[in-house]
Formats: C-alpha cells, sequence, structure tokens
C-alpha cells in the first residue's frame, strides 16, 4: 500500500484500479463514447502550452496523458505517477509497445502518492491529470503538492467530472446517464460492478467546480480558469504556479 496518506479511501481506490486494470481502456472508450480521447487532447495542449522541458502527470492510470507527451515532446522529460501497480503495469507495457517513444530514460512511469509526491521542490514545468480528483482523499494536499514540485509559473490542467452549480437540463441528462447506464455497462464488462457504482457516487464526493478551482487558488496557484466539455459534466481546469 502506497496512498497511506489518504487513510481508508486510498487503500479502496488502489485495490479497485488494481482489480479493473485490465479492462480499464476499453472501459473508458465505451463509457465516454471515445470522447476521453478528445478531452485528454485538450488537456496535453494546455499542458505543453509553454513549451515545458518536464511535464508530471499524476495518477497516470494506464499512461494516456504520460505517453502523448512524450509523443509530442521527445526530448522533454515525461513522469507519469500512479499508485496501482497493476495500472503502471500496463503503462510500460504499453510505453515498450508504441512506436515514437523515446528509448531512453526521458519517459518513466513511477509508482507514488499524489498526496505526497517523491520528487524535490521545482522539479516539473508542467503536470497533468484526469480523471483523479474525485479518487483523493484530500484535494487540498494534492494541489499542495502539485505546487510544491511545480518551478514558479509552471503550468497545471487537470480534467474531471466534476458537479456544476445549477446544471442546465442537458446536464442533468448527462448526470443521469452516468448514475444509471455508466455502472450498467462497467459492471457487465469489468465483471465488477462496484467498481462502477463507484464512479457516480465518487463524482457526488467532490465539491462543485467553484470550490475546486477555490483550494487550487489557495494552494499557490494563479490565472485558474475551467472550460466544461461533454454536456458540462467534464471540467478541464487550469493554473500556473505563482511565482
Ligand atoms: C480513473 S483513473 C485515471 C487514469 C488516467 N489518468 C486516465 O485518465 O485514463 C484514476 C487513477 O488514479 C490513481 N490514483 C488515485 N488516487 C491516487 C493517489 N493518491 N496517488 C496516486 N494515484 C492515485 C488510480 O490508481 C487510477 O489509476
Amino acid at each position: 500500500m502506497i496512498g497511506d496518506a489518504g487513510g481508508d479511501k486510498a487503500a479502496r481506490v488502489e485495490a479497485m484500479f488494481d482489480r479493473i486494470a485490465r479492462r480499464y481502456d476499453l472501459l473508458n472508450d465505451v463509457m465516454t463514447g471515445g470522447s476521453h480521447r478528445r478531452w485528454k487532447r485538450a488537456v496535453l495542449r494546455a499542458t505543453l502550452a509553454a513549451g515545458p522541458a518536464t511535464v508530471l502527470d499524476v495518477a497516470t492510470g494506464t499512461g494516456d496523458l504520460a505517453l502523448a507527451a512524450a509523443r509530442a515532446r521527445p526530448a522533454a522529460r515525461v513522469v507519469g505517477l500512479d499508485f496501482s501497480a497493476a495500472m503502471l503495469d500496463r503503462a510500460r507495457t504499453r510505453r515498450f509497445r508504441e512506436r515514437g517513444m523515446p528509448p531512453d530514460r526521458r519517459l518513466v512511469f513511477v509508482r507514488g502518492d499524489a498526496l505526497r509526491l517523491p520528487h524535490p521542490d521545482g522539479a516539473f514545468e508542467a503536470a497533468c491529470s484526469a480523471f483523479a480528483l474525485r479518487n483523493v482523499a484530500d484535494l487540498g494536499l494534492m494541489f499542495g503538492e502539485l505546487a510544491r514540485v511545480l518551478a514558479p509559473g509552471g503550468r497545471v490542467a487537470l480534467l474531471d467530472l466534476v458537479p456544476i452549480p445549477d446544471p442546465p437540463a442537458r446536464t442533468r441528462l448527462a448526470q443521469l446517464h452516468l448514475q444509471r447506464v455508466v455502472p450498467r455497462l462497467g459492471g457487465l464488462l469489468a465483471g465488477d460492478p462496484a467498481a462502477y457504482t463507484y464512479l457516480p457516487s465518487s463524482v457526488g464526493s467532490i465539491p462543485p467546480l467553484p470550490a475546486i478551482e477555490r483550494v487550487l487558488r489557495d494552494a499557490g496557484f494563479e490565472g485558474v480558469r475551467h472550460r466544461l466539455f461533454g454536456l458540462g459534466t467534464v471540467a478541464l481546469i487550469v493554473g500556473r504556479r505563482r511565482a
């Protein structure tokens, strides 16, 4: 168990991702109708906008963002971090299978806790994360760690399903899809219904978007703003580490 800073929740989340790692990529495609790929391209554009030489992808899972960052900037040093050993195994397998990957240690996958990053202060020029916010036990701790390991001016880009205040009818419909359809699909495909009933309940467990942005500012970020996707159910939040 790596995520001991996150207590019980971290242990449950780590074990769950270890169980579903084999099916995770398929589930992501099926549950978002492939849209997560487009959303992640937007995360990557925001992360790489200032041409960073060092990039951290927190809660990298099977490595989508880290692999894409390495492909887009082959000279950069890219680190994908996650606490699930099974998810990282898949990321490393993909790293060696995919063409265009740097053959050296410019791209590495490391096992570690988002709430206690194993990197020195100011080690990265940019950081990103997709679908992690709902999973961590303490958002303030995670954002504080991101601020610590980012150099002043370093960009952060965070993507997740988040509740927005006073959602319009189409957003409520999309949320209903998340709560009713997704768990059944997930249960069928992963053979693990508990894992995907976790998804809608975890969305309920994180604060609404304005509160998340406040926590990010309080942790030391400026220029914080967002863009919505998926009928308003998914947000890309960006900011810069204050100098
Ligand atoms: C929903 S997956 C997202 C994976 C990937 N970023 C993507 O978008 O496909 C969430 C990932 O967060 C990881 N995770 C959750 N809490 C974590 C923590 N405290 N430290 C490190 N990884 C964590 C899980 O192991 C899992 O791989």
